[in-house]
């Protein structure tokens, strides 16, 4: 019989976190390691993220993601909640000001509760995974 290298060490993760209680569990996110070029669309309430993506087999995706399911409008503050549907109340602008920033980051407006549109931002690598090409938030 004949192991991998990559066989062992790739299985050694999986059981570690496995065994983690879960309130303890480390988010993974990381998704930028294998992936580049987001960009962002607003469709009604769904702010969509395209990335082109690594499928681990040597290839590349064009991958998307609906943002509504991940993220929340906090009071002007970008939060990571499941189905959260910040896209109903925060929007993007022609680019001036809103969309991708340092790579990992998304800026977009959003009223904060208080009368008044704010800046807000998030760090999508905090959250975004990307399994096989795929992207998916772990929220
Ligand atoms: C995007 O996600 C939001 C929040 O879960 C949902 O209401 C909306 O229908 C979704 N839109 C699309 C196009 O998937």
């Amino acid at each position: 019989m004949k192991f991998s290298a990559v066989a062992v060490f790739g299985f050694i993760p999986t059981i570690f976190a496995a065994s983690l209680p879960n309130d303890l569990e480390k988010r993974a996110g990381g998704a930028y390691r294998s992936c580049e070029g987001p960009s962002f669309v607003q469709s009604g309430n769904a702010i969509i993220q395209q990335m082109t993506c690594g499928d681990g087999r040597g290839g590349k995706k064009i991958s998307w993601i609906n943002l509504s399911e991940c993220i929340a409008n906090r009071g002007g503050e970008l939060v990571w909640q499941k189905n959260g549907n910040f896209g109903s109340t925060c929007y993007l602008d022609d680019g001036t000001n809103t969309g991708p920033r340092w790579n990992t980051d998304l800026y977009i407006w959003c009223p904060n509760g208080k009368g008044q549109v704010v800046s807000a931002a998030i760090n999508l690598d905090e959250r975004l995974v990307n399994r096989n090409g795929r992207l998916f938030c772990e929220v």
